[in-house]
């Protein structure tokens, strides 16, 4: 779009005195650092070890952005698992005990309270998508809530239907298109990413910027890493146990260039209700606890 400065600056200010200028993570190590979150057209990684706890990082920023206009497109799974798994990190109930309430009652306290608390979230779960159909998505979005949407939420890009050579033309294009997602659409797009089946690594050791499955980083404004140490298999069990609450956030990529946090700031995993939160998260009262 050409366009001299004075439609600029009135673009400018109109961002700038928007209700949403940044999309908080909700985890400090990465909004303190980035003025309070991302920016709307920015595209941020998250890498991590299949089973590590892409999903569950997903899902906590989701709950962690109640008021913000929110689209989370499940590639990998069912709609149902993910509103059970955003029930469980919203009320801190496990979802075994959300599973059997449901079988039980037909209903559950804990999913309702999600449904009620989240009001600006849908999912989108249709496996097949590109990014022409995401694009749809996000126009029926504005047209149900009379609002755009402003943060995209992707699990996860290898799944996104693209075609190419190679495997590596697919994910380099893929991760050029979704920054164009962004831009076009003036959204936060925060995607998931698979890494490479690494030797030595089973998902406990810190990633680092060339752990991407074949590259595309460059695309990304911000990249994260996860691992959790207690994967090591090297560990006994009991050690493995006792390190279980235990998972590392990196900030790999900022966009001056260098990471910040290369080893990881520890955080807080509940492995029953996979919640992730800062060390110092406190559950703030609920009129309701019973679930
Ligand atoms: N419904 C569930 N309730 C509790 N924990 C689960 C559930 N499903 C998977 N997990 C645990 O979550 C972890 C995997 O997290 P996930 O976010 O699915 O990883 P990724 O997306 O990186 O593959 C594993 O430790 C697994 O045992
Ligand atoms: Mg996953």
């Amino acid at each position: 779009m050409l366009r001299d400065l004075d439609e600029v600056r009135t673009e400018l200010a109109r961002w700038a005195t928007a209700d949403i200028v940044r999309v908080p993570t909700g985890f400090r190590f990465f909004d303190d650092r980035t003025q309070g979150g991302m920016a709307p057209g920015q595209l941020m990684f998250a890498l991590a070890r299949t089973g590590v706890g892409k999903t569950w990082l997903l899902t906590a920023i989701a709950c962690n952005n109640p008021k913000v206009p929110t689209v989370f497109f499940s590639l990998e799974m069912h709609g149902r698992y993910i509103l059970e798994r955003l029930a469980s990190v919203y009320t801190d109930t496990p979802t075994k005990s959300i599973e059997a309430t449901l079988r039980a009652k037909g209903k559950s306290h804990a999913i309702d309270q999600t449904v009620a608390g989240l009001p600006l979230l849908m999912i989108e779960d249709e496996p097949d998508l590109g990014l022409e159909d995401m694009s749809e998505v996000l126009e029926d979005y504005a047209k149900k809530y009379g609002q755009p949407c402003r943060l995209v939420l992707l699990d996860y890009l290898e799944l996104v239907r693209s075609f190419g050579a190679t495997q590596m033309a697919v994910v380099q294009e893929l991760a050029r298109g979704l920054k164009n997602f962004a831009r076009e659409h003036d959204v936060a797009v925060i995607c998931l990413h698979q890494v490479k089946r690494g030797e030595g690594n089973n998902g406990h050791k810190p990633l680092d910027m060339t752990d991407g499955k074949f590259g595309s980083e460059e695309s990304a404004d911000y990249v994260l890493g996860m691992y959790k140490p207690n994967l090591n298999p090297t560990l006994s069990q009991e050690l493995r146990e006792s390190l279980d609450n235990d998972i590392r956030l990196q900030f790999l990529k900022t966009r001056t260039g260098g990471g910040i946090h290369p080893d990881g700031v520890q955080h807080h995993w509940n492995g029953e209700t996979g919640r992730i939160s800062q060390l110092d998260w406190k559950q703030p009262s609920t009129p309701s606890s019973s679930f």
